[in-house]
């Protein structure tokens, strides 16, 4: 499919569309081995070459995929000025620029999604599209059944209203209980908050599900890329339509 050249430089990450039309002013944009300055000109990104100041320019291909973040990471890339590890370290080995779609705590493990598709990233964040972040927690105490069903209608926290998709009691260890525990939206610490508010601090968090797409048995610190099974899964949920041949990995 043809696009405006601007367009395509957007897509390619090299300007914006407004400083593509200078580039192309400039005469520095070729196309197929021509300077091309009129600012109508299209392109087909799958057929024609394109060269700003010589050098070929393409559209990156989407990468997903999923990281099974280990405690005591924080959940950015680059380096941390405080000298804390952080999930560069682990997903250095995948050349695409890819993003953590959301953040999990420094102590928190399990289920991180990286793409450089902002607009998955932003559907799977965003509570409207109720995309469900399952979480496994270790609390203090014994939680008794009876305070499932006063969790399950949900409690004020100093932002907001908090309430789950679900809540349920895994087993019990000792004096501590493992609870799943689902939300669709992403506030900060909202599971350790919502826990805390109910009398059971969290001992130690796991994300093991966003939406259809579920940890598994991937190593602590390893990443694979999402199945096509799982990208077709995903993208229903969030009402997007999925492009296999957009995909790179
Ligand atoms: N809720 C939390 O409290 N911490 C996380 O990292 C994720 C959800």
């Amino acid at each position: 499919m043809e696009v405006r050249l601007n367009r395509f430089l957007s897509m390619c990450g090299v300007a914006s569309r407004r400083k593509a039309d200078q580039l192309i002013k400039e005469g520095r944009v070729k196309v197929n081995g021509e300077v091309v300055t009129s600012l109508g000109v299209k392109v087909d990104p799958e057929v024609d070459r394109v060269e700003v100041d010589g050098k070929e320019v393409k559209i990156p291909r989407k990468r997903y995929i999923i990281l099974n973040k280990p405690p005591y990471y924080l959940t950015q890339l680059g380096e941390s000025p405080d000298g804390r590890r952080t999930i560069q370290e682990l997903i250095k080995d995948v050349p695409e620029r890819v993003y953590p779609v959301g953040r999990l705590d420094y102590n928190t493990e399990g289920l991180l999604i990286l793409t450089n598709d902002g607009e998955l990233a932003n559907r799977i964040m965003h509570p409207r599209y109720k995309l469900p972040k399952v979480y496994v927690a270790l609390v203090k105490g014994v939680v008794p059944r009876n305070k499932l069903k006063r969790m399950r209608q949900g409690t004020e926290l100093e932002d907001g209203f908090a309430r789950p998709d679900d809540v349920k009691i895994l087993r019990y260890e000792g004096p501590r209980t493992w609870v799943q525990i689902t939300f669709h939206e992403g506030r900060k610490h909202l599971v350790k908050r919502f826990l805390g508010k109910f009398g059971h601090p969290v001992i130690r968090l796991i994300r093991t599900a966003i939406g259809p797409v579920r940890l598994g048995d991937l190593p602590q610190g390893k990443w694979r890329d999402l199945t096509e099974r799982e990208l077709r899964r995903l993208f229903k949920a969030v009402g997007l339509k999925y492009s296999p041949q957009e995909v790179s990995g």
